[in-house]
């Protein structure tokens, strides 16, 4: 990595919240510095970088025609196609219009989160300015989904690691997520596993089995159905994750979550 050339990175916001930046800069292994100085170019970033304005737009032209297909587009959140992309206007256009457009030129596309994989609470029924997860908009690249909400930073430190340091796509699933990091269920690696298969369960808050740290299932837990490294990543640099907080996980990773349920949906 040290005689490499650092990548360019266009990190690109839609309709979101900030989380998956807020996670991705608190990433331990490796440090997030790391990664800023040394492995990437992080060129563009709507949220962090020090240009605004037409100087900010002029790094986007100059980045499309200098490392024409050498960059990685990193999106996160999506665009809403209602009222012609008139929900989130970016620089003067539909954010849509510029996600094609640096999409266009891209070595490798990158969906951070729940929104821009899925959609996410901004896709939720009715889904007034239908907002639109990216790869319904970019259809002639292959998009790596890193789902969750947001995204645990190693696994999205993780990706771009991947891709910096091997030239080429990590493997996928059917779904355009990661092998490495979503091939597994919460609930396949889960700390209280044990207790759900003798069959012990919290069936209150405040209960003996909530003292014990039985199985969360009964009050909603979404691990049997969710495909993410959370059991055995964790967060926080590996301290701790939902489920060992001692609330079930929602299934933040996967697709519909929030319209299926995942919010204090008990048995
Ligand atoms: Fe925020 Fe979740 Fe969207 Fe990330 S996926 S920007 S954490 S709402
Ligand atoms: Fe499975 Fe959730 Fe119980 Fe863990 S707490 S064993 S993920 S149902
Ligand atoms: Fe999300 Fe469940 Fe992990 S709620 S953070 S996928 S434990």
């Amino acid at each position: 990595l040290e005689t490499k050339e650092r990548v360019p990175v266009i990190w690109m916001h839609g309709l979101e919240c900030t989380c998956c930046s807020e996670s991705f800069i608190r990433s331990a292994h490796p440090l997030v510095k790391d990664v800023v100085l040394s492995m990437i170019s992080l060129d563009y970033d709507d949220t962090i970088m020090a240009a605004a304005g037409h100087q900010a737009e002029a790094i986007l032209k100059e980045t499309k025609e200098k490392y024409k297909g050498n960059y990685i587009l990193a999106v996160e959140g999506n665009p809403p196609l209602n009222e012609d992309g008139m929900f989130c206007i970016d620089g003067g256009k539909p954010f849509v219009e510029k996600l094609k457009w640096m999409a266009e030129d891209a070595m490798a596309i990158i969906a951070w989160g729940a929104c821009a994989s899925w959609g996410c609470v901004q896709a939720a029924k009715p889904n007034p300015t239908q907002a639109t997860p990216i790869d319904k908009v970019i259809l002639d690249k292959p998009i790596i989904k890193v789902p969750g909400c947001p995204p645990i930073a190693e696994v999205m430190t993780g990706v771009v690691t991947f891709i910096t340091t091997f030239g080429k796509l990590p493997e996928l699933d059917r779904q355009g997520r990661p092998k490495m990091f979503y091939s597994q269920r919460i609930h396949d690696k889960c700390y209280r596993r044990p207790h759900f298969d003798a069959g012990q369960f919290v069936e209150e808050w405040d209960d003996e089995g909530a003292r014990k740290g039985s199985c969360l299932y009964k009050m909603g837990c979404k691990g049997p159905t969710t495909y993410n490294a959370c059991s055995t990543v964790r967060w926080n640099g590996g301290v701790s994750f939902p489920i060992q907080s001692g609330h079930g996980c929602i299934g933040c990773s996967e697709d519909g979550f929030w319209d299926n349920g995942s919010f204090y949906d008990r048995l």
